[in-house]
């Protein structure tokens, strides 16, 4: 399964909680100055909400795409302060970042919770990129195969044949902004697993053509050696998307 990589790459910045409106504008044009013409590799922002509308009019139609960081798995309803799928295809996302690490942990996000996000994003026609990855904790523990294992089976299960659209960002907890990154090779194996259990969910052709993105301090100087093994199909960026430079050069290392 891991004999040719086939999958387009696809890198995504996350700006989380970052950029009111006049500087998310500004970084969205900058990327778009650097990148409206590259087709070597898919490329998403996730600006806040706030700014998700103004991000989309920057970008307009060059191949960038749009994508926010979370959604509500309701369609409508009293759910204060939350965001549906159709809500986020008004203002023409393609993507949405669910179960994140941050998500988890400081909002108690599920895995049935993610689950549920997964399929309200899927039957709106959302690209979901679901998170999962260990704490430090887990991976002294020894538990990070267990631990990821479940994450995916249980964040992804019941999607039926509509599991082959999901993107998969691995993003151990212990590498997000902490400047500590897997290595290449810790990486790789997580993917491999990662894409063991999704051919247990589907089968090895779906799999096999799922794209899973690698998260946690990609930085220009380490996106090309990431991002060249063999199941590492990208990468979900934090910090190093806050600034056009860095993001634009970690794109470029995609090809
Ligand atoms: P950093 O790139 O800042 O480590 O963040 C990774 C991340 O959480 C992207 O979703």
């Amino acid at each position: 399964m891991t004999a040719m990589k086939y999958r387009k790459t696809i890198i995504a910045g996350n700006w989380k909680m970052n950029k009111a409106l006049a500087e998310a504008e500004a970084l969205a044009s900058e990327i778009k100055r650097e990148l409206a013409e590259f087709r070597e590799a898919d490329v998403v922002l996730c600006p806040p909400f706030t700014a998700l509308k103004a991000v989309g009019e920057v970008i307009g139609d060059t191949p960038i795409k749009l994508g926010a960081q979370n959604m509500h798995w309701e369609s409508d309803g009293a759910y204060t302060g939350e965001i549906s799928a159709a809500m986020l295809r008004d203002l023409y996302c393609h993507y949405v970042i669910l179960g994140h690490s941050e998500r988890r942990a400081y909002f108690r996000e599920t895995d049935t919770i993610v689950n549920r996000k997964v399929k309200a994003a899927l039957a709106a026609n959302l690209v979901p990129i679901v998170c999962v990855g260990e704490t430090l904790e887990e991976r002294e523990g020894d538990e990070t195969e267990a631990v990821v294992r479940r994450q995916v089976e249980r964040s992804l299960q019941g999607l039926g044949g509509e599991l082959g659209r999901v993107v998969v960002a691995y993003e151990p907890v212990w590498a997000i902004g902490t400047g500590k990154t897997a290595t290449p090779e810790q990486a790789q194996d997580v993917h491999a697993l990662i894409r063991s259990v999704l051919a247990s969910l589907a089968d090895d052709d779906t799999a096999g053509a799922m794209r899973i993105q690698y998260g946690g301090s990609v930085k220009p100087t380490n996106a090309a050696d990431l991002f060249g093994q063999p199941d590492i199909d990208g990468g979900l960026i934090g910090g190093a998307a806050l600034e056009a430079r860095s993001f634009v050069d970690i794109v470029k290392a995609a090809k």
